[in-house]
């Protein structure tokens, strides 16, 4: 049965290395839920964040329940009844547009918590300068509807708004906020010198804990912003730092023939359903056959999943031809293009093997489906003390109630 592991140690890892940036840059960070929402390992997580981040009324429920600390909230438009039920638990919530603000400002500032100033709001604007590479994911792309054209906007903050948001990064450096950052100040010169702004949230898309960001230049860039931006309290909002490089999906091979020349591998998961961001994206996630220790040597310095069990090895498949025997991995669904990529392995797979597919906890496990009704795999998380707890089992229940 396939399965999401998630490793503790990982995520303790990857939330260290957040909460040094916290404390170190003097600012709040706070858990995307969006990339991440696994109700079960959020009590690892929520020692070191200063709260979340939610992308509507469920995440930020979720979010006052099993995380606590600051929460701020963005959505591109609000239900007017989900924003009477945000006002009771968010700290911050962000508009998108001056229409939904001049709509809702009456409502807003009459709010209770509003008037003793734990629930305060913001405007996102769209700085439009795109550092990024993926059209998908470029909220400053030509015509974006993500965020205000500062154009658009009056010269001094409007009555009741206190904070600004940007969020245009995604999978980048330090130094890509420092540009965009620039860009923002040309731009809004006179909004950041309001003496009415009281908070500066710098989204996410910071890729602090992937290898190789310059640490200690955000760090710096986030103690010069205090030191120029005095009294105006300083959020970024990762997703994807969180739990990049903590799961895996653990898969199985259930058939392997070949069909015009090509030799085909099906696996017991959708990519179009619990894999989605393959396609989406599209990336080729790294693939580990996976055997128990001793049949296939292990030498340390292999690369290795982001989890690794007891008592097993990992040999992480090439690219086509690479290796003696390539196939196209595919998955069960009836998708034409249900399929993870080309790979080759040292020797020919057979059913029953297992394939471990790496870095699948963000933005993978919040977005898989039931399509083709294919078993969902469970989720498990692997503890400090090495011990597989389980977090969730799926069932045909799951299958025919989710839909009603
Ligand atoms: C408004 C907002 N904040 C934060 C994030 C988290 O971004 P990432 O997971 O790239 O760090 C996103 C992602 O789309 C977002 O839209």
């Amino acid at each position: 049965m396939a399965e999401f592991i998630i490793s503790q140690a990982a995520l303790q890892r990857n939330a260290s290395l957040l909460q040094r940036v916290a404390c170190e840059g003097g600012v709040r960070v706070l858990l995307a839920l969006k990339s991440f929402a696994t109700t079960g390992c959020l009590p690892v997580l929520q020692p070191y964040a200063s709260g979340c981040c939610a992308s509507g009324l469920y995440e930020a429920i979720l979010g006052a329940q099993e995380l606590g600390g600051h929460l701020a909230v963005y959505s591109p438009a609000y239900d007017p009844e989900d924003l009477d039920q945000l006002a009771e638990i968010a700290n911050h919530i962000d508009f998108n547009s001056m229409e939904q603000w001049k709509r809702f400002a009456q409502r807003c500032v009459s709010f209770r918590r509003a008037q003793t100033c734990e629930l305060q709001f913001g405007l996102r604007i769209n700085p439009a300068y795109s550092t990024g590479k993926t059209p998908l994911y470029d909220p400053c792309r030509p015509g974006s509807r993500l965020g205000i054209d500062p154009s658009l906007l009056p010269d001094s903050l409007p009555s009741g708004i206190c904070g600004l948001h940007i969020h245009t990064l995604c999978e980048q450096g330090a130094q890509d906020l420092i540009d965009t950052f620039h860009a923002l100040e040309e731009r809004c010169r006179s909004l950041l010198h309001d003496p009415a702004l009281r908070y500066l949230n710098l989204g996410g898309g910071h890729w602090i804990t992937q290898p190789g960001y310059e640490v200690e230049k955000l760090v710096l860039f986030l103690r010069e912003l205090r030191k120029h931006y005095q009294g105006v309290e300083i959020f970024l909002e990762p997703g994807e730092a969180w739990s990049i490089h903590t799961g895996v999906l653990r898969t199985r091979v259930l058939d392997v023939f070949e069909s015009l020349g090509v030799r085909h591998a099906i696996l017991d998961i959708s990519v179009s359903a619990h894999t989605p961001d393959v396609l989406e994206m599209p990336y080729r996630p790294d693939v580990f056959l996976t055997e128990p220790s001793g049949s296939t040597p292990s030498v340390a310095e292999t690369p290795q999943p982001a989890v690794c069990l007891p008592g097993e090895s990992y040999l992480l498949a090439g690219q086509t031809e690479e290796m003696s025997y390539t196939y196209r991995i595919g998955g069960v669904s009836c998708l034409a293009g249900d399929v993870l990529g080309d790979y080759s392995f040292p020797r020919e797979l057979v059913p029953g093997d297992t394939l471990t597919l790496d870095d699948m906890a963000h933005y993978t496990i919040v977005k898989t489906t039931h399509f083709n009704g294919v078993k969902h795999p469970d989720i498990s998380m692997l503890t400090q003390d090495g011990t597989l707890t389980s977090l969730r089992r799926f069932s045909f229940e799951d299958f025919k109630n989710r839909l009603g």
